[in-house]
């Protein structure tokens, strides 16, 4: 007998095979079960006849609970009308475990209730949509980029200075007398990579101490950062127009069935093609006037701009030259208009907004400097990122792009939080964390006071976080 999984159940037809997973669903009529069984690589019914497993299996089946994990043999057929194309006859039936009262039916659920069953929620059908879906998207970024000769350089997550604005820094105590902050973006480190290699890529999680409480917005999230030497705006925008549409083709290609049970209007996706239209900020702002939206130029667009402005193009639009007040400090000012800077948004269609920020970066000295003064930043932090305008500096540029952003307009979605990513969590859903931080604090103030009262025994262990020789946060050395 062949232990199969159901996406492979299609080589199987007409042979005797095993299939382990869950009970997703079942529904009787009178001397037939039909079994929903679901393995991770996805749903198939099975077909219990009381004839085939006699009455006291098929008595078994009958109370069996959603979620009881099972094994069940039996013949794989083919059959037009069954939604993966077949069904399973089944032989006999092994309960693993039973489950009792799973507290996520069939019947709707709010979005609340849901969240705070994540843990189990994911094995919904829909939920393993997403996921395969992520996962998609993922390997497609990696292809794009590794098939284009970036090199993989992930940066670190502990950081000494900010990169996005001192505002949505989320502190980390780093042992007794260091204060880290959690990366919000590579791209500092991306750029000190990509003098060394050309073009890199980084790939791994971000965090932001967003308190907003928008639909578009997480405090931990997913994100790839290419960074290229000798690049200019221009360069920057093509390879996101690039990196998007091959993205969005990967999904249409390879993962369609998920797009079905999200119900995915598939067309819109279709039209996702390079090249994208490419606006100035000066633009978008006379569009937002027309749409009657009072927008004052100056500003940064807000999720109702953005969603205004993404909804009069048919694919995702590339706008570019935002006031230099509202970006980074790094970014490079338009010589020709230095108000402006040589930054670039890019915003999904259906009014999903920006999925991309990025642009040229400042590659002169002394503008850094003076950049790095005017943002109230402290130089001393920024001394190794000076050393790449000391040593060889060139124009270049590069991009972020938010996976959970990106897989949320693929897949259609609400509100990121939806979104089952990495578990990526949003600032509505904190009460827990409070509760935990309120208990995290109570403890590093008794071992401030020299106490380990979790192990009061644990002399080593204390001995070992209060030597004076622990590994230092590498701020300054090697950034
Ligand atoms: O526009 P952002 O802030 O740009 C940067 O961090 C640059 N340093 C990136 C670079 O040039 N290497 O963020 C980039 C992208 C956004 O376009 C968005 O997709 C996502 O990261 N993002 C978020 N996603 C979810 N929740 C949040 N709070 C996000 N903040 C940014
Ligand atoms: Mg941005």
């Amino acid at each position: 007998m062949t232990t199969v999984y159901i996406e492979d159940i299609a080589k199987h037809t007409g042979e005797p095979v095993r299939l382990r997973g869950w009970l997703h669903n079942r529904r009787s009529s009178g001397k037939i079960h039909f079994l929903t069984l679901r393995d991770g690589s996805g749903f198939i019914q099975c077909v219990m006849s009381k004839q085939a497993v006699g009455d006291a299996m098929f008595e078994t089946a009958d109370h069996l609970a959603q979620e009881s994990a099972i094994i069940v043999t039996g013949t794989a057929r083919a059959d037009a009308r069954a939604p993966g194309g077949f069904e399973v006859d089944v032989a006999s039936l092994e309960v693993v475990s039973e489950a009792k009262d799973y507290p996520i039916t069939p019947k709707e659920h709010g979005v609340d209730y849901l969240m705070d069953r994540r843990h189990l929620w994911i094995r919904s059908q829909r939920q393993q949509a997403v996921l395969r879906i992520r996962h998609e998207v993922i390997n497609a970024v990696r292809d794009f980029f590794n098939g284009k000769g970036f090199i993989l350089a992930d940066t670190p997550i502990f950081t000494p200075a900010a990169c996005e604005g001192t505002t949505t820094l989320f502190p980390v105590q780093y042992f007794e007398d260091t204060t880290a902050y959690l990366t919000q973006s590579g791209q500092l480190y991306n750029e000190a990579n990509a003098m060394a290699l050309g073009r890199v890529y980084a790939f791994g999680p971000t965090f932001r101490a967003e308190k907003s409480k928008t639909r578009r917005h997480l405090t931990e999230f997913w994100m790839v950062e290419p960074e290229m030497a000798y690049a200019t705006l221009d360069d920057v925008i093509t390879l996101s127009e690039e990196l998007v549409a091959y993205v969005v083709g990967r999904v249409l290609e390879k993962r369609k069935p998920e797009l079905k049970v999200l119900e995915r209007d598939t067309a819109k996706l279709e039209k996702v093609k390079a090249p994208f239209p490419r606006i100035s900020y000066d633009e978008a702002v006379a569009i937002l006037h027309q749409k009657g939206i009072a927008f004052e130029w100056g500003g940064d667009f807000g999720a109702p701009d953005e969603t205004a402005l993404s909804e009069e193009f048919d694919r995702p639009v590339c706008v570019h030259r935002y006031p230099s007040k509202v970006k980074a400090f790094y970014m490079k000012p338009d010589p020709d208009r230095p108000e402006v800077a040589l930054g670039v948004d890019v915003l999904a269609p259906e009014g999903y907004g920006e999925i991309i920020g990025g642009g040229e970066r400042i590659s002169d000295f002394d503008l850094l400097v003076a950049r790095i003064k005017e943002h109230g930043l402290p130089q001393e932090a920024f001394e190794w990122y000076l050393d790449l305008r000391r040593f060889g500096t060139v124009p270049h540029g590069g991009f972020g792009m938010g996976i959970e952003r990106v897989v949320s307009w693929i897949c259609g979605l609400e509100h990121l939080r939806v979104c089952p990513a990495g578990w990526a969590r949003d600032h509505g859903r904190r009460a827990g964390r409070r509760r935990h931080r309120r208990e995290h604090l109570r403890l590093h103030r008794q071992r401030e006071a020299g106490v380990d009262r979790r192990h009061p025994r644990n002399g080593a262990a204390q001995a070992r976080r209060q030597a004076p020789d622990r590994d230092r946060l590498p701020g300054r050395a090697l950034p």
